[in-house]
């Protein structure tokens, strides 16, 4: 019986698993319930005394190898399979292609026109979203109680009348000029709040990017010259109309409209309200008084700034008839994106 014993001892020893089903096989067979092991421990009332000893530390031996056994083979097993995880089966053919996502309109347009701005030498600034209120408004000559901060519908944060969601990107104009001497050529894209009611075209946030251009005698000619070229190459028309209007920090002022033509797709008609005209933002030449709080002589530098919304360029573009879609994220819609910038 001993030499039986030892026989398995050595076959335990040189036993080996291609599968965890094969290292169960094992271990039933020799440690299970009813296994070897068992039997033999069962046996151990029949030996003859003066053996008990050696059939005793064989057995135990036996015991030993085998669980040794289990548990080495267990543990390679596991780590050729940790292998495969990190690489997958190499052989494999190569599967689904990636889904790729799609830039969302907003950044497509945002990145077109700061190509058009990068080319005739203006830089790209931002400023925060939550603003205050000497960037937002007091520096851009709307003193407190100036009737005209009614034209934008404020959020406040909680009820520090001081701190405030930006109603425009003109609060990063003077932050710039805060902290650049001219000639000063920066562009501002950024997203603004406005407590308005939301509807098909409009929206309680939306993007502008603001244009600022500093610099000794800036004209308006200079302004009107910027504007065209910069409609021309995003729309490949330039024809412009600069209709006279009112901004604190611009003086004189003045509304963009573009000339889109055409009203041959319900949406141009719908953007441009049936007239084929579209406002895409204001401009000006920057109020003395502007250059003057944030600490350039007036007397001696002049120039012009704009600001455009970018949500209207982008409906406009891509024939987007309701501005609410820019911003609820439907995959459906975002995916019409893929074959653009
Ligand atoms: N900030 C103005 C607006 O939001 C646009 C503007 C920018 C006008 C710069 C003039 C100069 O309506």
């Amino acid at each position: 019986m001993i030499d039986k014993i030892k026989e398995l001892i050595s076959e335990a020893e040189s036993f080996k698993a291609q599968s965890k089903d094969e290292v169960e096989a094992f271990r039933i067979k020799y440690l299970g319930k009813k296994g070897l092991l068992n039997d033999f421990f069962a046996e151990f009332k029949n030996v003859a005394n003066d053996q008990k000893k050696e059939f005793g530390q064989t057995i135990n031996k036996l015991k030993k190898t085998a669980e040794d056994k289990v548990n080495a083979l267990k543990a390679e097993l596991e780590s050729t399979e940790e292998v495969k995880g990190i690489y997958g089966d190499l052989s494999r053919p190569g599967g689904e292609p990636v889904q790729i996502g799609a830039r969302h309109p907003i950044s497509i347009v945002k990145n077109q026109i700061i190509d058009i701005f990068s080319r005739i030498g203006f830089n790209v600034s931002e400023g925060p979203e939550i603003e205050d209120d000497w960037h937002n408004f007091t520096a851009l000559n709307l003193p407190e109680y100036h009737p005209a901060r009614d034209m934008q519908d404020t959020f406040f944060i909680q009820t520090d009348p001081d701190i405030l969601l930006r109603t425009h990107t003109s609060s990063v104009q003077v932050r710039y000029m805060e902290n650049n001497t001219p000639p000063i050529r920066t562009i501002s894209p950024g997203r603004v709040y406005r407590n308005e009611a939301i509807s098909a075209r409009s929206h309680c946030f939306f993007h502008q990017l603001e244009g600022l251009y500093i610099d000794k005698d800036v004209s308006f000619a200079d302004l009107k010259q910027t504007l065209q070229h910069f409609t021309s190459e995003m729309f490949g028309k330039s024809e412009i109309r600069l209709r006279p209007s009112y901004f604190p920090f611009t003086e004189p002022s003045a509304e963009i409209d573009v000339y889109w033509g055409g009203l041959e797709t319900e949406t141009d008609y719908k953007i441009t309200k049936g007239t084929g005209w579209l406002e895409i933002g204001g401009c000006g030449m920057v109020d003395p008084n502007v250059l003057e709080n944030c600490k350039i002589d007036s007397t001696e530098y002049s120039g012009f700034a704009f600001g455009v919304g970018i949500d209207r360029i982008a409906m406009l573009l891509h024939q987007i008839g309701d501005i609410r879609l820019l911003s609820e994220n439907d995959v459906r819609f975002l995916e019409q994106f893929k074959s653009a910038l």
